[in-house]
């Protein structure tokens, strides 16, 4: 038995953010109705196609373990169907620009009438101010969120980052939100209105930023690379690779840095581990010296460590360093591009990384549930060709016969 077995959730989302939420639930066993414009469907289904005529690995990659339907929600025969769906789910989850189920005539006051036990849940970009009514991509909520201010060197541009935290890391946020809900209903018997605006998913994620904030009202960010020679202004820089915590940290390079763009480790001075680094990479004399030997001295010096320990590391691979620094417990992490990834065999025996079979594409890679549960393990299967299940869901969930199934078609509802 699967963790959410008997759940089940009507799929408005679309693109990314919604997506990954309730695919999630579907790998926990949730029943997952992704409900698509017919003909046209989910709009990442042909985008970045690399294969003609085939769903994109964008759309393959975001709804697995998903059953699809074609329902035009606009059509009078189409609203008809839709608010049976209402009926017979326990959650709607949804991440259109904001009022469009309201427009299809489907707001929250309405749902509760169709099913008070319902839990209506939704990504938006903003939560209600002056951007409320915005549509919003996923780097849209990293400019937004604090991300791209805080992220880059100094001296550059802001940036933003290639994980999506806004996407991906609202759509947890919403799942996460739909479970909690459906824990409450338990109790309550009632449903819930879920909202999850990917600004405040992507602020919540830069917290220590958030933090470093307050902290300069007080003096310097001492473990920022501007201390003790550069400028601090009114709000917190751009920190480079320093590490987010208070121990130090830096990407330095490693052998075949010159050729290989991934041939980097990121290496932490942690104090207590500072002895066994120094010996390794032959400072032994900074111990004795009392201007390297204490945390507060170092500091002002940060670079003149690293490019210390840059020296030693140049002679070194990424994944020797790391066989060499792990055990003397200093915290490292090779640079692992995706390439590094793809063939690294652990990844593949946990299900990081799994490979899935489909009808039209063949075989592909694509990313596992990263929530491991003892007693409901996931397991991947493919995504839905357009359509595939219309018959099928409205045939057993709704109790259709073929000839409602055929007059539906007939009106272009489904
Ligand atoms: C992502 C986003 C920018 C995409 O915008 P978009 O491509 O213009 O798509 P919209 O969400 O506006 O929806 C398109 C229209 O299709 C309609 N539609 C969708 N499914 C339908 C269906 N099954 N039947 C009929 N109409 C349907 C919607 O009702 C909407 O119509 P409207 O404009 O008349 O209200 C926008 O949806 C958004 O801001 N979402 C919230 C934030 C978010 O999740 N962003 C991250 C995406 S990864």
């Amino acid at each position: 038995m699967k963790a959410l077995e008997g759940v089940r959730i009507l799929d408005m989302t679309h693109v990314q953010s919604g997506p990954t939420c309730t695919q999630l639930l579907a790998w926990f066993g949730a029943d997952v109705i992704k409900v698509e414009r017919p003909d046209i469907g989910d709009a990442t289904r042909g985008q970045l196609r690399d294969i003609p005529d085939v769903d994109s690995l964008y759309f393959t990659m975001l709804n697995h373990n998903k059953r699809s339907v074609t329902l035009n929600t606009k059509d009078d025969k189409g609203k008809e169907i839709f608010t049976r769906l209402l009926e017979c789910c326990d959650v709607i989850a949804e991440n259109f620009a904001p009022g469009a189920l309201d427009r299809m005539g489907f707001s929250w006051e309405r749902i509760q009438e169709i099913n008070p036990r319902i839990i209506y849940a939704s990504v938006k970009g903003f939560g209600p101010g002056p951007y409320e009514d915005c549509k919003v991509y996923e780097n849209v909520a990293q400019c937004t969120g604090g991300e791209a201010s805080t992220t880059g060197f100094d001296d550059g541009p802001p940036m933003v980052t290639g994980a999506q935290i806004g996407d991906s890391g609202t759509g947890l946020n919403m799942a996460l939100g739909i479970v909690t809900a459906l824990f409450q209903r338990e109790k309550t018997g009632r449903g819930q209105r879920v909202v999850c605006a990917m600004q405040d998913g992507v602020l919540n994620l830069c917290r220590v930023k958030l933090r470093d904030q307050q902290r300069l009202a007080r003096g310097p960010l001492t473990e920022y690379p501007q201390y003790p020679n550069g400028k601090f202004g009114a709000t917190v820089p751009r920190a480079g690779n320093a590490s987010g915590g208070g121990q130090p940290g830096w990407i330095v390079k490693c052998k075949g840095w010159e050729d290989d763009p991934n041939a980097y480790a990121y290496v932490i001075t942690q104090a207590a581990a500072f002895s066994a680094l120094a010996k390794v990479i032959g400072r032994e004399d900074w111990l004795e010296d009392p201007e390297w030997s204490t945390p507060d001295a170092r500091l002002p010096k940060l670079d003149a460590v690293f490019h210390e320990i840059e020296k030693w590391t140049m002679t070194k691979t990424k994944f020797e360093v790391m066989e060499i620094l792990n055990p003397l417990n200093v915290p490292c992490g090779p640079i692992l591009s995706m390439q590094d990834l793809v063939e690294e065999p652990s990844l593949r025996k946990t299900g990081a990384i799994v490979e899935v079979d489909h009808p039209t594409r063949g075989k592909y890679l694509t990313v596992g549930n990263p929530i491991k549960l003892s007693d409901s393990p996931a397991e991947v299967r493919r995504s839905p060709l357009l359509g595939e299940h219309t018959d099928e869901v409205l045939r057993d969930v709704l109790g259709y016969g073929d000839e409602e199934i055929q007059q539906a078609r007939e009106l272009g509802a489904v």
